[in-house]
């Protein structure tokens, strides 16, 4: 199964196994993952599952940025990054096997 890194914001590091198919803020929030809060489950309302792609070929391979997720990421708590993403849109695959995300701190 692909596997993600997420970079606390104190540093600390978890890796998790992450179904193909699953998004990585379901991956956080299912694991208790503090950082990722994710209020609207996904809706891309809340922008609340922010990180940040640590590997521009990550990045690359992270999926499409949609018309949507680009205007809720100007609405980050942290505000945006080159590298931003939110977590609720981008969908783990064979691909991204390997993929580390800081979380973005804050969320709220
Ligand atoms: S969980 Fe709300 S925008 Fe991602």
């Amino acid at each position: 199964m692909p596997k993600v890194t997420f970079i606390n914001p104190d540093e600390s590091r978890v890796e998790l196994d992450v179904p193909v198919g699953t998004s990585l803020m379901r991956a956080a929030t299912a694991h208790g993952i503090e950082g990722i809060v994710g209020d609207c489950g996904g809706g891309l309302t809340c922008a609340t599952c922010h990180v940040l792609v640590i590997d521009d070929a990550f990045l690359a391979k992270s999926g499409e940025v949609s018309a949507n997720e680009d205007q809720m990421l100007d609405f980050t708590a942290m505000g945006r990054m080159p590298n931003s993403r939110l977590s609720c849109q981008v969908v783990m695959s064979d691909d991204l096997d390997g993929i580390v995300v800081r979380i973005a701190d804050p969320q709220l």
